[in-house]
């Protein structure tokens, strides 16, 4: 027979193989004691001197060939073993059983998430800073020397030994910049605590800051920061205003009102007739606060803005008492799924 077509014979044989074990048995009759490549090569010997040369190359390529075609087929099995494994492996969960009830986000958290997701989708990072904290971070650092009256502004919880529970996420800004310079983009949420009880006030609540500090930073930019991320949250209608304030870490220092998202600025209960809803407090990072961090004032400037996620979820919502977003009542927190 013809090498060619003890290949092709070999090939048709290759093709049918279903199995490693038949591929070994195909193999074996080949290879083996009495296999066909095994007895060509014995025949070379008898072969007339100038026949060999030809015949042996004839021999070898049909080996080569073989072996190609063997491993290519070996692929194939292992490829077909893998996805046969993964077919009789898959589950099926679509079983139609009635499910116990699922949880879902506190509301805090889900202003939290929603509003974070906004910064991060504009460039801020998320800053975690320690709720205990040193008076240097909470006050010092922020322009707030002991005494100073601006202490007043918030109840503290001091702890001894200089250490208090941070009133403020303020002291986030101070902590990044220290370790991090400009250009800088960041907003610092968590959890920040007082000493104040009454229907609008909890000794524990939530806060969100924000810093940018680039060259160039204006008192512009922050508005159109802020202008953005209220539309975001109350609606593409909603406008902002400044109101001229004091916070000792910024200067100049604004409130930030909203138009009322519930009566598009008319008057009405949300905004108690004033058709604007105060949300934050803002202003240009003061230049003692940069020079604290070693960030030189007269090439950068920045903004800063803090807001209070309670009472966004308070004004959002319609929650009159913000007790009723820690007692965790289920039948309460049911209606914010
Ligand atoms: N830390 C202030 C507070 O708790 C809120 C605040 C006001 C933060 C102005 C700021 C700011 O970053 O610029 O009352």
């Amino acid at each position: 027979m013809e090498y060619n077509d003890i290949l092709s014979e070999l090939l048709i044989k290759i093709e049918g193989v279903q199995s490693d074990r038949e591929l070994g048995e195909l193999k074996a009759s080949v290879f083996g004691k009495n296999g066909i490549i095994t007895e060509l090569m014995k025949s070379l010997k008898d072969l007339p001197p100038e026949q060999k040369p030809q015949a042996g190359k004839a021999v070898n390529d049909l080996r080569v060939a073989f072996t190609a075609a063997c491993e290519e087929k070996e692929k194939e099995l292992h490829r077909k073993k893998i996805a046969d494994m993964i077919d009789s492996e898959s589950l099926d969960l679509s079983i139609n059983k009635p499910i116990g009830s699922i949880g879902a986000l506190h509301p805090i958290n889900q202003i939290r998430k929603k509003l974070t997701d906004y910064f991060i989708a504009n460039g801020y990072i998320v800053y975690d800073s320690p709720e205990i904290e040193t008076d240097y971070y909470n006050f010092q650092a922020l322009n707030i020397p002991p005494d100073h009256p601006a202490r007043d502004m918030q109840d503290t919880f001091f702890i001894g030994n200089g250490m208090l529970l941070r009133s403020q996420t303020s002291s986030g800004q101070v902590r990044l910049m220290e370790k991090h310079k400009p250009p800088l983009k960041m907003i610092c949420p968590g959890r920040v605590f007082r000493n104040d009880d009454d229907s609008t006030h909890s000794p524990v609540f939530h806060q969100m800051e924000g810093l940018v500090v680039d060259k160039n930073v204006t008192l512009c930019d922050l508005k159109g920061a802020l202008e953005g991320f209220a539309k975001f949250i109350f609606g593409d209608k909603t406008t902002i205003r400044f109101r001229p304030s004091y916070f000792p870490f910024t200067e100049p220092s604004v409130e930030v009102d909203v138009s009322c998202f519930n009566c598009g600025g008319s008057g009405c209960r949300v905004c108690k007739n004033t058709g604007w809803i105060e949300i934050l407090g803002a202003g240009m990072v003061n230049r003692k606060v940069l020079e604290n961090c070693n960030i030189d004032p007269d090439e950068y400037h920045g903004f800063a803005f803090g807001l209070g996620l309670d009472r966004v979820a308070m004004i959002q919502y319609g929650i009159n008492d913000i007790k009723l977003l820690w007692e965790n009542d289920v039948r309460f927190l049911k209606q914010f799924r």
